[in-house]
């Protein structure tokens, strides 16, 4: 169904293949920008990926001007705070972010504290706040997951309050997009496949949300079907480049259908469980993914059946009666988290995932406020959040 109205944007250029990484400063001094800060995390220096971003300078008419090496997971506003001090003591004049989703959201965060000034992020909370076109920013994923690389929202913890806030505005769309197959082939299985069933639920809730539209749509089954032939491959053997970078281009392309389409339930309770559990993002979307579907089934009970084309391949597809398919869809994903738990060790229930059963209230009462719930096709109320907590409990 078309909608009699939607809008689509996204103007990222999208730079992909092998050794992309190389290009990065030319693609700087494309932007007028010789002096960028990098900014990246302790695994991905372990991996030796700084060092490949490093090299990419060696020769070139830029140069590195300083290097953050420990953004946390989950990062949070007071990390910005200190990473954009370090951005002006060294007189930057980009950043280039080398890492997941909490090194790419922490690389916008310090954009916005660094152009429109201030020592806290915390005065820029909220929707379309930021007035100047912010510094140019190059996103170097190493995991197959957020596609923050291509989207308008940094989601950053508050530690104080036990959220994570989002900050979203046009303005925060990286300049460019880097998806070099060398980035992602040392992320753990674990990560892998957490990971990956964060570009999932990205695709599978933007088909189903409020803003969906038959481009965001085309987006959205295009990445449900690379996921669908390389997730578990790139779990199972982590060196399969062909598996890494067609994951890395299913996160990407969900990152650019969720940004128009957005998402709903799920990440309302994966946020949720995040700022005041700690689970992983990627780990908190595959516990409620089939969940939420579940929850919507009487509003988009078609949508998950279209799905189930993309998540199961034409045989299960046209052998499955169409009443069936919703349900099918949602069994194929829980058939998806049991092979990713048995190749990984990835939690599928809450309290594998460590989650105190005290926690559970907390949870419901954080999601049903998360701007997500905005969007999701039905509504959410306390009582239904508490329901899917303990269901995702074990
Ligand atoms: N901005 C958005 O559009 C958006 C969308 C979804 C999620 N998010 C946010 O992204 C964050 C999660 O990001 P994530 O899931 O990518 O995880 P992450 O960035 O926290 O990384 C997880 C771990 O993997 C390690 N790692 C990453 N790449 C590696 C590699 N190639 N080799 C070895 N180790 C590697 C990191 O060092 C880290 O320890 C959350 O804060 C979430 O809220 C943002
Ligand atoms: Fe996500």
């Amino acid at each position: 169904m078309i909608p009699s109205y939607y809008e689509f944007h996204n103007p990222v250029k999208i730079i992909a293949g092998n050794k992309a990484v190389d290009n990065i400063p030319y693609e700087l001094s494309l932007l007028k920008a010789r002096r960028p800060l990098i900014i990246t995390d302790q695994g991905v220096v372990g991996a030796g990926l700084l060092q490949i971003a490093v090299n990419a300078f060696a020769g070139s008419d830029a140069e590195v001007g300083a290097v953050f090496e420990h953004t946390p997971p989950d990062s949070s506003n007071e990390i910005v705070d200190e990473v954009a001090r370090l951005f002006r003591d060294n007189r930057c004049d980009s950043i280039v972010a080398v890492g997941g989703g909490s090194v790419l959201d922490t690389a916008k965060g310090v954009n916005i504290l660094v152009t429109e000034g201030g020592d806290s992020l915390l005065d820029y909370m909220g929707a379309d706040v930021l007035k100047n076109p912010l510094m140019p920013l190059v996103a170097v994923p190493t995991t197959a997951g957020t596609g923050s690389e291509v989207t308008a929202v940094a989601v950053i913890a508050n530690p104080k309050r036990h959220i994570k806030m989002p900050f979203t505005s046009f303005r925060l769309f990286p300049d460019i997009a880097v998806l070099d197959p060398r980035m992602t082939l040392t992320m753990p299985p674990k990560i892998t496949a957490a990971t990956g069933m964060d570009a999932l639920t990205h695709a599978v809730e933007a088909y189903s949300c409020g803003q969906k539209n038959p481009v965001s749509d085309a987006y959205s089954v295009a990445a449900i079907g690379l996921i669908r032939d390389n997730l578990l491959k790139a779990v199972k053997n982590g060196k399969d480049k062909k598996a890494r970078f067609a994951m890395a281009n299913a996160s990407l392309l969900a990152g650019v259908s969720f940004g128009n389409a957005m998402v709903g339930v799920v990440h309302a309770m994966a946020h949720a469980s995040g700022g005041v559990a700690h689970v992983p993002h990627g780990v908190a979307n595959a516990i409620f993914l089939p969940l939420g579907m579940e929850y919507n089934m009487s509003k988009a009970a078609d949508y998950y059946g279209e799905l189930l084309l993309p998540l199961a391949g034409e045989d299960v597809y046209l052998s499955t009666p169409k009443k069936e398919r919703p349900q099918k869809a949602v069994e194929v994903i829980r058939e998806l988290n049991r092979a990713l738990n048995a190749a990984s060790g990835m939690p599928i229930t809450l309290k594998e995932a460590g989650v105190a059963k005290s926690k559970l209230e907390e949870i419901a009462a954080t999601a049903i406020n998360d701007g997500a719930l905005v969007f999701n096709p039905k509504a959410v109320e306390y009582d239904d959040a508490l329901a899917l907590a303990r269901a995702a409990y074990e």
